[in-house]
């Protein structure tokens, strides 16, 4: 064999070393999936932009780019970052590809097909979309949790992603008949909108992202502070999400006292991260932990935008700037992060731990390099400043400039992504200087 072959050949997809991983194609085919749920969200938005900058809530565009960032991106990210998680961390068995598969299948047909439901106000395509998502979601619930009963070990993130796919199990029950009173009107108060977005938004995606942070930042920031208020966030944070439920269901006025709630939450979220980045252990400047920065930052953002509308109600920009940026900031953002360093850390798991200490193996920045992460920092973050300043002036071509820019951002890492997991690590030292090189190494 000769070496071109032999090097294809350590890179081949797919290639298992341990039991205690689940196989690489899972992650992979959730996290490309996500990027183009993202893509495809970012370019409704950009079609029909009015929708956002006027604050027409409930518009079939902005229901189906709603739904293609949460389902088709931020579900399906997680649940990718998931199925490969929970075995590592809670040292259990992983699931086997073909089970993952029909999962996968579920989830991404009935996202494309609730989404196209939205878009073409066709029954036909929502009500199918919303049983696969439905059906995917609760498949993935039940595959994480009974995982999670078999681990042999429970840290504390644990909880707050248990309850988060609690919470999102919910979710399901609450979107499925939203989905159904949406296409055949069954009368439903729009009070239980609420209590959908109360479970879906604060319950399952901010439980999970919390979570995650928790894990993750002090891993790869790397850090020697812990989440100090994390147990306090917990329980107030489960009683917020459950008081909104029962004033969405109920119409008891309780909103405020879980959006106040909420506000001392974020508050101490921010505070942990604060420290968890004030006392990490490397000071060189990493493009990763900058956009994850930046996505707690968006987070902080949000608070700031909301006090002001609070201040000026009338002004409904405010409330679109907040919604905006704490979903495409917040979320996106730390998500793109986390999934920069986890995509490389995985693809080394499965290519080269098994040969680690026999040869020479590449590091993580020659699987994905830190210039790919400068590019998908720079676009990403530019973009949501400008879109969010846009929104707040209400300036549609600022608002565009700055979507196509993040657009940009997410295209670059999905390019990036297929890069590192089709093609062989880019050995910095040895790079050819001339144009042709540089550009095939972008
Ligand atoms: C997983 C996280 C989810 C999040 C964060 C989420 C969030 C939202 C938000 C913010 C809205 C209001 C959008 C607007 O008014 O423009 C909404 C509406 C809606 N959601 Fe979800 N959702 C999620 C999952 C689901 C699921 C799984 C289903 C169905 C199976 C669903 C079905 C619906 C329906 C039908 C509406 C429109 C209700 C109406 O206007 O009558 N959602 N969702």
């Amino acid at each position: 064999m000769n070496k071109r072959h032999e090097r294809w050949n350590t890179h081949n997809l797919g290639r298992q070393h341990t039991e205690k991983t689940a196989s690489l194609t899972i992650p992979v085919m959730f996290l490309l999936t996500g990027q183009g749920g993202w893509l495809v969200s970012l370019v409704l938005l950009a079609v029909y932009p009015q929708d956002l900058i006027l604050g027409q809530w409930a518009q079939p565009s902005l229901l189906a780019s709603v739904h293609l960032f949460t389902l088709g991106f931020l579900t399906m990210t997680v649940m990718g970052i998931l199925h490969q998680l929970v075995p590592v961390t809670l040292n259990a068995k992983p699931w086997s590809t073909p089970i993952v598969s029909i999962q996968y299948g579920l989830m991404a047909t009935g996202t494309l097909l609730f989404s196209i439901g939205f878009l073409s106000d066709q029954p036909l395509l929502l009500i199918p979309g919303a049983l696969g998502v439905s059906l995917g979601i609760l498949y993935f619930v039940g595959l994480i949790l009974y995982s999670v009963r078999h681990a042999q070990n429970h840290p504390f993130h644990s909880l707050f992603i248990q309850s988060s796919l609690g919470y999102l199990a919910v979710t399901v029950i609450l979107g499925f008949t939203l989905a159904w009173n949406y296409a055949y009107d069954l009368g439903l108060s729009s009070s239980f909108l609420v209590a959908h977005i109360a479970v879906a938004a604060e319950g399952f995606a901010v439980f999970l992202l919390m979570g995650l942070s928790y894990k993750l930042s002090i891993m790869f920031f790397p850090s020697k502070g812990s989440p100090r208020h994390g147990i306090w966030i917990f329980y107030l944070l489960h009683t917020a999400v459950i008081l909104e439920l029962l004033a969405g269901l109920t119409r008891w006025h309780l909103v405020t006292i879980g959006v106040i709630l909420f506000a001392i939450v974020s508050g101490l979220y921010i505070w942990d991260m604060a420290y968890i980045w004030h006392m990490r252990r490397n000071s060189y400047p990493d493009p990763v932990l900058f956009t994850i920065g930046l996505g707690t930052v968006s987070f902080t953002a949000l608070w700031i935008l909301l006090g002001l509308w609070a201040l000026f109600p009338s002004d409904s920009h405010l409330f679109s700037a907040a919604v905006f940026i704490g979903f495409e900031g917040w979320f996106g953002l730390s998500i793109l992060g986390y999934s920069q360093k986890i995509l490389p850390f995985v693809l080394w798991l499965h290519r080269y731990s098994h040969v680690h200490g026999q040869g020479k193996v590449p590091r993580l920045n020659e699987i994905f390099p830190e210039d790919w992460s400068w590019h998908i920092m720079v676009l990403a973050g530019s973009g949501l400043i400008l879109s969010t300043g846009g929104l707040i002036l209400s300036e549609k071509a600022l608002f565009l400039t700055g979507l196509l820019i993040l657009l940009g951002g997410v295209l670059r890492m999905h390019f990036a992504s297929w890069r590192a997991i089709l093609r062989r690590p880019v050995h910095r030292e040895n790079l050819p200087k001339n144009l042709r090189r540089r550009i095939f190494n972008f």
